[in-house]
């Protein structure tokens, strides 16, 4: 098993921009929507900073934070090549959030890294966010039956990704997805929005 400060992946920097990114156009344009303008936002699992990049219009800072080093870098690399001032990129591990910033944001989002993390990192990460802020936007995988197609290509994009990827994505179903696990840490649902049948945007609250 990898260490947690070393999670650099093969796909990792310019290759997730060009064969990830564009597929998750959605996915920024709904968690968006549930965010107002001029908001302070940590964006946690930024990846290569795409949600980061595309909330700068809109909101006046955005913190992403990011355990791989690779991802960092790339991201770091578009934000000078863009010019864009109002965002940062730290590398660090979710679980120790308040070891990284002790600023507190409007919204804390979590965008498809949730279901990537053990289900210990995931529940300590959610402990350790109420820190920062009391608001969050969490879009990852809700539970589907497993005779959908969709989620069988689910299933093969995450075994794909890796071993230790597909264990944690199938131990996020069993933990009832994301609705399940917001429950279970202590979030109260306020809104949320299905997209393409296996993932939903939540906004909630601490309880
Ligand atoms: C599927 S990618 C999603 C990237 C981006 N949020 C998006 O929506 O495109 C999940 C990201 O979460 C990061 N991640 C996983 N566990 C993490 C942790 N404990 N702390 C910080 N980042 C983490 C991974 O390195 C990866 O870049």
């Amino acid at each position: 098993m990898r260490k947690q400060e070393d999670n650099n992946h093969w796909y990792d920097g310019k290759l997730y921009n060009y064969l990830i990114d564009p597929y998750t156009e959605s996915t920024r344009k709904i968690i968006s929507g549930l965010i107002e303008e001029n908001s302070k936002v940590i964006d946690i699992g930024c990846g290569t900073g795409s949600l980061v990049f595309y909330l700068s219009n809109k909101c006046r800072y955005i913190l992403g934070i990011e355990l791989s080093e690779k991802m960092v870098d790339y991201a770091n690399s578009l934000k000078e090549k863009n010019n864009i001032f109002n965002v940062e990129f730290i590398h660090g591990d979710a679980n120790k959030i308040y070891n990284l910033t002790e600023e507190k944001f409007d919204y804390a989002i979590f965008s498809l890294s949730l279901h990537e993390m053990d289900s210990n990192s995931r529940s300590k990460s959610l402990q350790e966010v109420k820190k920062v802020t009391d608001k969050i936007v969490a879009y990852d995988y809700i539970v589907q039956k497993k005779t959908l197609i969709k989620g069988l290509m689910n299933s093969i994009i995450e075994f794909i990704a890796g071993k230790d990827h597909y264990l944690n994505y199938k131990s996020f179903i069993d933990e009832k997805g994301i609705f399940g696990l917001l429950e279970k840490n202590g979030f109260k649902i306020e809104k949320f929005i299905i997209d393409k049948k296996v993932y939903a945007a939540v906004k909630a609250k601490v309880k």
